[in-house]
């Protein structure tokens, strides 16, 4: 795979939850110094506090069910099309509990980024942080990737190391792990998008334009 940035400064998030990454990206957004917009907000499901934080942002939004669709591929093309009405250079899948399917990757393969809570290749999936207490790792993390077909297996953007405390639950080690994480995203969204990037097999350069 490789792709590079196009001209464009703003990108689409998807969301399933609290959308804290969400807000982090917001926050930054504030700063005209960032240099990034976010033109919309989507997710899979109402009722969520993600989407609450779009509106509360005067962000546009949309809601994309699979339940809605007769088959998944369907809901896929009609995501890549929810998403490529607002022309993003960059697609951030921030807590989007759902796989993009082979439409969507046919238009935004190479532009579309996740964020995951474990060190890459380890603990791929839905229950990172519970996986690797499991297991019984010292340290875990957070990955940024570019998607690709595969879960939570695309070219790495970045990673930041998070120790794992004896007394650590699922939801202690997530809520340490997710402190990391959106500062790692902001960083590397910011960048992405204000100095290009290349992705070159398994390495992703950002700042390579
Ligand atoms: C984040 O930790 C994200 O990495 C994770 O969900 C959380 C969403 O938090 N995503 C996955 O586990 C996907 N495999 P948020 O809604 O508060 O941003």
């Amino acid at each position: 795979m490789s792709a590079a940035l196009s001209s464009g400064r703003h990108v689409v998030v998807l969301v399933s939850g609290a959308g804290t990454n969400l807000q982090a990206l917001i926050d930054a957004t504030n700063s005209s110094d960032y240099g990034v917009r976010i033109a919309a907000v989507g997710a899979d499901r109402h009722g969520i506090e993600g989407l609450d934080r779009a509106e509360r942002a005067g962000i546009p939004t949309f809601v994309c069910r699979v339940a809605d669709f007769p088959t998944r591929a369907d809901w896929d093309v009609a995501l890549a099309a929810r998403v490529a009405a607002y022309e993003p250079s960059l697609v951030v899948l921030a807590g989007f509990m759902k796989l993009v399917g082979a439409n969507f990757l046919a238009a935004y393969a190479g532009r579309t980024v996740n964020t995951h809570p474990a060190l890459s290749p380890s603990f791929p999936g839905m229950h990172g942080p519970a996986d690797a207490l499991t297991y019984g790792v010292k340290v875990t993390g957070c990955t940024l990737f570019v998607v690709d077909g595969g879960v939570d297996t695309g070219p790495i953007v970045d990673q930041q190391a998070v120790r794992v405390a004896p007394d650590d639950t699922p939801e202690t080690l997530h809520e340490r792990i997710k402190v990391v994480e959106r500062a790692m995203l902001v960083d590397c969204v910011g960048r992405m998008v204000r100095e290009g990037y290349a992705v070159d097999g398994r390495t992703v350069r950002v700042g390579a334009r």
